[in-house]
């Protein structure tokens, strides 16, 4: 397990809270009504150099494999600081935010400046995550991003995902090639990894944690990706349990797409928020 100094946790209630580690700013645990609704993998490494396995890593500046750096970027892998620790407002609602800017290292990789704000605020039985990335350097830069939602599930072939009927969808399983998805509610039963286009603002993830469903509702994040493993793949992922697979399911708001232009000093704004409906 991580170590404390490593660790925020927001807390509401006793039963209601939000835990992140500084590396990568990974949410590794969201408990609401004492439930648990993130998926973490027992195996998971927390050498605070790998990418936690599961909760919910910030992917930036790069969504995928990067010529220039590792698999998904380095916010996931890179050390963030607290800027304000939890703060309860009168209404019991609790924030902290995180922040990441650019170093020696990172300009190694990417050679620009930037800052990115990460504001997490915990409600009852809501968890919003807002984004933010401000271009502090001379020059224009391009990125993608993410936050790569891993949901606890107690059977993924019976979690759907409501919001994607008539939509595109690049199929990574399948080279990449372009399908149109024709499910009202997409569920899953094989190694899964689509990235589904301009997609609407609302999903509801039907049967997380004790059955319950979750909308997520996007800003400025246009695709969603859909993500399982499954058995094969699973079993060659080293910090990740062969039979884990049936228990997570990633669905993950993004722009992905297309790489966002940010001019210097202007500003990136995204958000997500995760309510349990019932
Ligand atoms: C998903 C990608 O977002 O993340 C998949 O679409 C990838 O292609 C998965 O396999 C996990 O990536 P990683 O780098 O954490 O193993």
């Amino acid at each position: 397990m991580a170590e404390n100094a490593d660790l925020v946790v927001l807390e509401r209630s006793e039963d209601t809270s939000v835990t992140v580690h500084l590396h990568g700013a990974t949410v590794t645990s969201w408990k609401c009504g004492g439930q648990e609704m993130i998926f973490v993998s027992k195996q998971a490494v927390y050498d605070n150099k790998k990418a936690i396995r599961g909760g919910i890593p910030v992917v930036f500046p790069n969504f995928g494999p990067w010529d220039l750096g590792p698999q998904h970027g380095f916010a996931r892998i890179s050390r963030w600081t607290l800027s304000q620790s939890p703060t309860k407002d009168s209404n019991g609602d609790v924030s902290a935010v995180l922040a990441l800017e650019d170093t020696d290292n990172t300009r190694k990789m990417w050679n620009h400046k930037f800052k990115v704000t990460y504001t997490l605020t915990l409600k009852q039985c809501e968890f919003q995550m807002d984004f933010a990335v401000e271009n502090t350097g001379p020059d224009e830069f391009d990125f993608t991003c993410l936050l790569h939602t891993y949901f606890h599930v107690p059977d993924v072939t019976k979690t759907t995902i409501s919001g994607l009927k008539g939509l595109q969808y690049s199929d990574k399983v399948r080279d990449g090639q372009t399908f149109t998805e024709d499910r009202d509610l997409v569920s899953l039963a094989e190694n899964y990894d689509r990235v589904y286009i301009n997609t609407p603002p609302d999903h509801t993830i039907s049967n997380v944690t004790a059955g319950k469903n979750i909308l997520l509702k996007k800003s400025n994040f246009p695709d969603t990706v859909v993500w399982n493993p499954w058995m094969e793949k699973a079993k060659a992922m080293s910090d990740f349990g062969d039979d884990e697979y049936p228990n997570m399911l990633c669905v993950e708001a993004g722009y992905v797409t297309s790489r966002y232009k940010l001019s210097p000093s202007d500003k990136f704004e995204a958000s997500q928020t995760l309510t349990v409906t019932q």
